[in-house]
């Protein structure tokens, strides 16, 4: 129980990454609520993390849906210990095929999207709070086809440095999870066919040092870490978890 009595907000909640934090979260004992868009799961997620926990519909990029959401979960818990700002979106972007639709798509969510993410849960954080944003494992490397996600991310690898700065005298610290290739539906929402996801993926696990893909709740058991009091003097850092893609 390494979050007992604590309470979470995860952006992103619903679906992968963020419904595998959810869950495990709920398992050391914190209160969660989750946000995304897609009200037709919300049936499922709830059923999945149980009564307890707070379902709720918003659109990060907005900043009046995401003040509106923090206050419900200001009233229902009466304030953060953790917020994990992780609602993300990822779509193939080549350099001579990006639109004004796509760089807004993908920076509004990514960026935009954890800005007023943070904003809107600023006055709900309590002190001594742990912040954790998504960022990727592309963000210092790049990858191919994906610069505006690598550059989207490498903005918010940025932002965990300077709200580290800006958040000190309220204890609160901000640190990044860097996930690398993990199983998730993200990789269905490509817009590619079946094949294409499956020929993706082994091309993508030829290039990982320990030969897979990851899982959601490898991330998970490293957003807990930094998300409890165990790294109490971790500030302002990004920890990679990505099977040595960006190391070796
Ligand atoms: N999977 C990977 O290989 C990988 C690698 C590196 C980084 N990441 C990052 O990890 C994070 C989670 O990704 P995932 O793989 O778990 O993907 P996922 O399964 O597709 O989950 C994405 C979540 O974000 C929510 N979301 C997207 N746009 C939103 C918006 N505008 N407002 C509110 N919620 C929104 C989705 O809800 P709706 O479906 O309801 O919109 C969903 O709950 C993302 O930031 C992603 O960039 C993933």
């Amino acid at each position: 129980m390494r979050l007992s009595g604590k309470t979470a907000l995860i952006t992103g909640g619903t679906s992968g990454i963020g419904l595998a934090t959810a869950k495990r979260f709920i398992k050391e004992g914190a209160r969660v609520a989750v946000i995304g868009r897609d009200e037709s799961r919300f049936a499922g997620v709830q059923a999945e993390l149980g009564a307890e926990a707070l379902v709720l519909a918003a659109d990060v990029r907005s900043a009046e849906a995401m003040q509106e959401a923090t206050t419900r979960v200001q009233q229902a818990f009466g304030g953060l210990d953790i917020l994990f700002a992780n609602a993300g979106y990822v779509i193939p972007t080549p350099l001579q095929s990006i639109d004004a639709r796509q760089y807004d798509d993908i920076m509004d969510v990514s960026v935009k999207g954890v800005v007023f993410t943070m904003q809107a849960a600023l006055p709900v954080l309590r002190e001594g709070a742990s912040v954790v944003l998504t960022t990727s494992f592309i963000d210092q490397t790049g990858k191919h086809g994906l610069s505006l996600v690598a550059a989207a991310k490498a903005a918010v690898r940025s932002l965990a440095r300077s709200w580290s700065y800006e958040l000190l005298d309220r204890k609160i610290r901000v640190n990044a999870i860097a996930p690398g290739g993990i199983e998730t539906p993200l990789l269905d929402k490509l817009g590619l066919s079946e094949a294409e996801v499956e020929a993706f993926k082994a091309q993508f696990v030829s290039t990982v040092p320990v030969a897979r893909m990851g899982q959601a709740e490898e991330i998970a058991a490293a957003v807990l870490y930094l998300a409890s009091d165990e790294s109490r003097y971790v500030v302002g850092t990004e920890l990679v978890v990505d099977g040595g893609c960006s190391q070796l």
